[in-house]
């Protein structure tokens, strides 16, 4: 693709979501574009797969239930609807992107199909995407300036404080478990283990 014609991809896809996601949705956007392609250099992570990725993961969120149960159907991808709709976005934008806007990115298309899951063999764009959508300067809840702090040391220890911090919400609210969120967890709890054990309460203080 050239510059010229991505540059126009980028701008169509801004027009889209401009008018298609609620001012709160589309703010949140921008700064996991942000803070994608802040993150992006240092686990060598391609800037404009960051922000492509990023732009588009939450293309589907504000669509009704039944739009997105629509996409995953018509993909054959059925194992979704045995879990929360709340998901459903991830999935169903990966296929919109592809079909929409002709992106045959795999690593982009992955990054989105599991941003609101995890799964175990997390790419450097997803894991990007994930810590990035976790913390961006939007977001308002306990723990996030744990999570900013953790991606400032390391990406693998943000994302798995960001992945067990869910688990925990999910299982508070009697929610189901998407079995990648698991796979990622197990990954990533053997990942930050290795070597020092792995010790949130020196990242709470100061
Ligand atoms: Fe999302
Ligand atoms: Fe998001």
């Amino acid at each position: 693709m050239t510059d010229a014609a991505d540059v126009e991809l980028l701008e169509r896809i801004r027009r889209d979501l401009r008018a298609s996601l609620s001012e709160r949705r589309y703010r949140h956007v921008q700064g996991v574009v942000e803070t994608a392609k802040r993150l992006s250099p240092r686990v060598g992570v391609d800037l404009r797969q960051a922000e492509l990725a990023a732009l588009l993961h939450d293309l589907c969120k504000e669509w009704p239930t039944d739009s997105l149960s629509d996409v995953l159907r018509r993909h054959h991808d059925t194992v979704w609807l045995d879990f929360s709709p709340l998901i459903w976005h991830a999935p169903a934008a990966s296929y919109v992107a592809r079909e929409r806007y002709g992106i045959e990115d795999v690593a982009v298309l992955e990054a989105v199909y599991y941003h609101s899951t995890g799964r175990g063999a997390m790419g450097p764009l997803d894991l990007v995407l994930w810590v990035a959508d976790y913390i961006e300067p939007g977001r308002d809840f306990e723990g996030v300036e744990v999570a900013r702090r953790l991606a400032e040391v390391d990406l693998a220890l943000a994302f798995r404080y960001a992945i067990k911090e869910t688990i925990l919400d999910l299982l508070e609210r009697d929610e189901t478990i998407h079995p990648t969120t698991w796979q990622a967890y197990n990954a990533y709890t053997r990942k930050t283990k290795r070597g020092a054990p792995f010790r949130i309460d020196r990242f709470t203080e100061a």
